[in-house]
């Protein structure tokens, strides 16, 4: 082989080789697939906006939301079945202070405990 010859294997090679790239790294629009990150540039991304749910977004509530929404979303509380009656939600309120370490004082963690009960307590009117 001369050095012509080479040269045509050396190009062989690269085009070999350019081929695996893009079969392993497929150009955008040519299917579903993630595309690899093209950079370390840093990539921005928005969270979901956090909102009150419906059922405490009222001034009769602010107790609750500015306290139980220290951790986690205030879904944790709206999302829990109703009925379950008033002992259920003192109960919640304790184990946030006594499993989880809330801070809340004894006059709060009673008044929390009475208005989700008020709210949450009774098992839902059917229409
Ligand atoms: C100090 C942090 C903290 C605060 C403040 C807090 N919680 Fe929680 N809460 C937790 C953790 C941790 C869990 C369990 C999370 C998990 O399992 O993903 C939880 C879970 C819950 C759950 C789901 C059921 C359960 O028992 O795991 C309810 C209901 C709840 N919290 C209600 C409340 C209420 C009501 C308040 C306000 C009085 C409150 N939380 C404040 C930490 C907190």
């Amino acid at each position: 082989m001369g050095p012509g010859g080479q040269n045509a294997a050396v190009a062989g090679f690269v085009v070999v080789a350019a081929l695996a790239v893009l079969a392993v790294f497929p150009q955008p629009g040519s299917g579903e697939r993630a595309q690899p990150p093209s950079s370390l540039e840093p990539v921005a991304f928005v969270m979901p906006q956090e909102t009150t749910p419906p059922e405490l977004a009222d001034a009769g509530a602010e107790l609750v939301v500015s306290t139980c929404s220290a951790c986690h979303s205030l879904e944790y509380i709206t999302t829990q079945p109703r009925g379950m009656g008033d002992k259920f939600w003192h109960d919640s309120v304790a184990k946030m202070i006594k499993v989880y370490g809330a801070p809340i004082e004894p006059a709060d963690a009673q008044a929390i405990g009475d208005i989700l009960a008020g709210r949450f307590g009774q098992a839902a009117q059917l229409p």
